[in-house]
């Protein structure tokens, strides 16, 4: 493989610690809530990838197809020479943007998992041999520091995951993706759409019920990590439409009266019957509220674009 770089910014320790953290504090915590992060093992992965070829899970195709057609564009406008990507995954929906930006000379991609940053890089590398790879194993929530490379840089935040972020946290995210942007940097942001209630609600509790076992692969995260007794059966998939916040809810109810042992905390959690744990919430968007959040992140909207269905955006913004 030609040129490509890994930096470790991750401690395996950390990661083990702050899922420790997460369960004590989720589930002694009333409402109960466990972060959507931890959805994604190996297992958690692979049903997310069955999930974007949903019927009813429209992002993931709504996106792609925003990309497709703006591709040129966004290279032309943001002139960018390094391609960050939070999340990168498998930096499948990248390739349209890379193959559209002949001037590239660094893509950085930043996910918490080697294999998918090896993977992805390998493939790019292979397909652009003069492409530059600096991949950085980190979670992109915490400070980046990002390797010297080229302006100008454009990062891209795609997939919607922006909504996993309630409220406070997007602006503190926000505030520190800007602090990596130099003037003349820019930011890609995919944003889900607020649209009608039983489209939203069909996309995250689909007919097969890929999702409610997507949902469901958190609790056997704990078993395996922690050491916990959940049995999935003894929890039911829902899946709400907060109108308020406008944001999805998922969450896993508790069928029965029934108690819990996690045997690495040395925890007993009782659950009543009916309870739930918030596992999370994904907020769909208006394109005022996105032009507002950005622009207190000192992130200035210049683009707006959406699929012909209008159901996904792209928002572009400069530093
Ligand atoms: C990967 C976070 C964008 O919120 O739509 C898919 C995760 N959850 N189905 C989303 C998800 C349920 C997805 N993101």
């Amino acid at each position: 493989m030609n040129d490509f770089q890994l930096t470790r910014t991750l401690d395996e320790h950390a990661a083990e610690t702050a899922l420790r953290e997460d369960v004590l504090h989720g589930l002694t915590h009333t409402p109960k809530i466990l972060p959507p992060k931890w959805f994604y093992d190996a297992r958690g992965s692979e049903l997310f990838e069955e999930i974007t070829r949903l019927s009813e899970y429209y992002p993931t195709r709504a996106e792609r197809e925003i990309l497709l057609e703006r591709a040129r564009e966004i290279a032309v406008e943001s002139g960018a020479r390094t391609l960050v990507e939070l999340g990168s995954g498998s930096s499948e929906k990248t390739r349209h943007l890379i193959e559209a930006m002949p001037a590239l000379d660094t893509y950085v991609p930043v996910d918490v998992s080697e294999s998918a940053l090896r993977g992805a890089a390998e493939t790019l590398l292979a397909e652009h041999p003069g492409l530059r790879v600096h991949a950085l194993l980190a979670d992109f929530t915490r400070a980046l520091r990002l390797p010297d490379s080229p302006g100008p840089r454009l990062v891209v935040f795609l997939g919607g995951t922006i909504g996993n972020l309630l409220p406070p946290e997007r602006a503190v995210f926000l505030a520190s993706v800007r602090a990596m942007l130099s003037p003349g940097d820019a930011l890609l942001m995919g944003t889900d759409l607020v649209k009608d209630e039983a489209v939203l609600v069909a996309a995250y509790d689909d007919a097969r019920g890929v999702t409610a076992e997507f949902n469901k692969n958190v609790l056997a995260v704990v078993n395996r990590e922690l050491g916990a007794d959940f049995h999935t059966a003894d929890f039911a998939h829902v899946a709400v439409w907060n109108k308020e916040q406008e944001w999805i809810e998922m969450r896993l109810r508790a069928r029965s009266d029934l108690v819990v042992k996690i045997r690495a905390l040395d925890l007993v959690v009782p659950f009543a019957a009916g309870e739930e744990i918030l596992t999370e919430v994904s907020a769909k968007f208006r394109q005022e509220g996105v032009r507002k959040e950005l622009a207190a992140a000192g992130l200035e909207l210049t683009q707006w674009w959406t699929d012909a269905a209008g159901r996904f955006a792209l928002s572009l913004s400069v530093a």
